[in-house]
């Protein structure tokens, strides 16, 4: 969350920039995900939360009949465009998002009209905790309410989703959008990412927390490489086909089908479609983990998973690999994962909240003298999802 100073901030810079007071607020947080990871394009199962770690947007509509001004407060850079014919920039970073959202709303049948936005985030940039989603999400939101829209929740994420494919080129799946507009106090939950279906399941980890240790790395070819994951799911499914005719997706199909198939398909194509069947399996036992208050088959299944990620989808790199490593002879760390699409970014770790300061500086210390990186360590929240809030007087 920003502190209060900030709104007043972003205010005045809204009056500076357009000569106006801004008519609303909208907010739209980061997201972590417990488990399911390159599940969702996969038509699969995700288990995501959404956190203290938001990007804020101030609107008002300006008079214009199409002309639109957004302003990154954090960037000092600002994008100005018309909503006909809109497409993306190149190179052109954050103003795509905003490009996509103004695009895909109209695509959606939302009729615009001139306005002016500035914005602000405390979500950290390409640490895997969706800050393009909260971007996206933010955003669609505040003109949802600004010109009175309509649109539910879950078509607000959808159309976020769909500038991220048409304006970012990244052909994500929905988690990240869905976990900002949906999330909920306190609790994650588990989202069937083939029909939308969700059920919220309370995140009680008794003496235990989570915490995101922050790599600090961010590997450039990561966007080539996810769609390159996607493509080799289907692959494997236009096979699969053959012998299960009723598959449309990986998640139709379970272990044993796979393993009775396994010579039909390459091997980098096998492994990929084994990480995506087992994770599959793992949100379903997570689930059933969290229920019975089960901490360390919970922190077990993180430790699968991540070992899943790392050689069977070879999305980690060797930083990550290091994080987790780490972690896994020390007996009040209970699991520890990559988080989200990999290449860099977070790792989620389940460990004992009183030992979570020597943990931060021991292997804060590790990492320096390994990579020479300095990591960063957040204790996050779970928060509910993307809302419009009164402007503070
Ligand atoms: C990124 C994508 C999501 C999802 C994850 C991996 O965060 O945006 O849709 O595929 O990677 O689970």
């Amino acid at each position: 969350m920003l502190p209060l100073q900030h709104y007043s901030h972003m205010q005045q810079t809204f009056l500076q920039q357009f000569k106006a007071e801004p008519q609303l607020m909208s907010v739209a947080p980061g997201r972590i995900n417990l488990i399911g990871e390159h599940t969702d394009y996969n038509d699969g199962f995700v288990l995501p939360g959404a956190i203290d770690k938001c990007v804020t947007f101030m609107l008002a509509e300006n008079g214009e009949a199409d002309l639109c001004r957004v302003y990154s407060v954090d960037m000092n850079e600002s994008v100005e465009f018309s909503l006909q014919a809109l497409s993306p920039m190149e190179n052109g970073g954050w103003r795509n998002y905003i490009l996509g959202v103004a695009a895909e709303l109209q695509l959606a049948g939302a009729s615009l009209r001139g306005f002016d936005a500035t914005f602000k985030g405390d979500v950290p940039l390409g640490a895997g905790l969706s800050s393009s989603a909260a971007l996206e999400c933010a955003l669609a939101t505040g003109l949802n309410a600004l010109f009175d829209l309509g649109f539910s929740q879950v078509e607000l994420a959808t159309v976020s989703q769909m500038a991220e494919h048409h304006y970012a080129g990244v052909k994500c799946g929905i988690m990240d959008q869905f976990a900002s507009v949906m999330g909920k106090k306190d609790q994650v939950f588990r989202l069937d990412c083939r029909t939308l279906e969700y059920a919220h399941f309370p995140l009680d980890l008794q003496e235990y927390q989570l915490l995101l240790l922050d790599s600090c790395v961010e590997h450039s070819l990561a966007g080539t490489a996810y769609n390159e994951r996607r493509n080799q799911c289907e692959v494997g499914v236009n096979v699969l086909k053959h012998f299960y005719p009723e598959t449309l997706k990986l998640r139709d199909i379970s272990p044993e089908q796979l393993n009775a198939y396994k010579t039909t398909l390459s091997e980098v194509v096998y492994r990929r479609c084994l990480h995506v069947v087992n994770e599959n399996e793992r949100v379903q036992r997570t689930c059933e983990a969290l229920t019975a208050h089960e901490l360390p088959l919970l922190g077990s299944l993180l430790y699968q998973s991540h070992d899943s990620l790392s050689k069977l989808y070879e999305v980690s790199c060797p930083e990550l690999d290091f994080l987790v490593d780490y972690t896994r002879s020390i007996d009040w760390v209970l699991g520890a994962r990559m988080m989200g699409g990999g290449f860099g970014g977070c790792t989620l770790n389940l460990i004992l909240s009183s030992e979570k300061d020597r943990f931060v500086e021991s292997i804060s210390a590790a990492y320096l003298r390994e990579y020479g990186i300095q990591l960063k360590a957040y204790a996050v929240s779970l928060e509910d999802g993307a809302h419009v809030k009164p402007i503070p007087a």
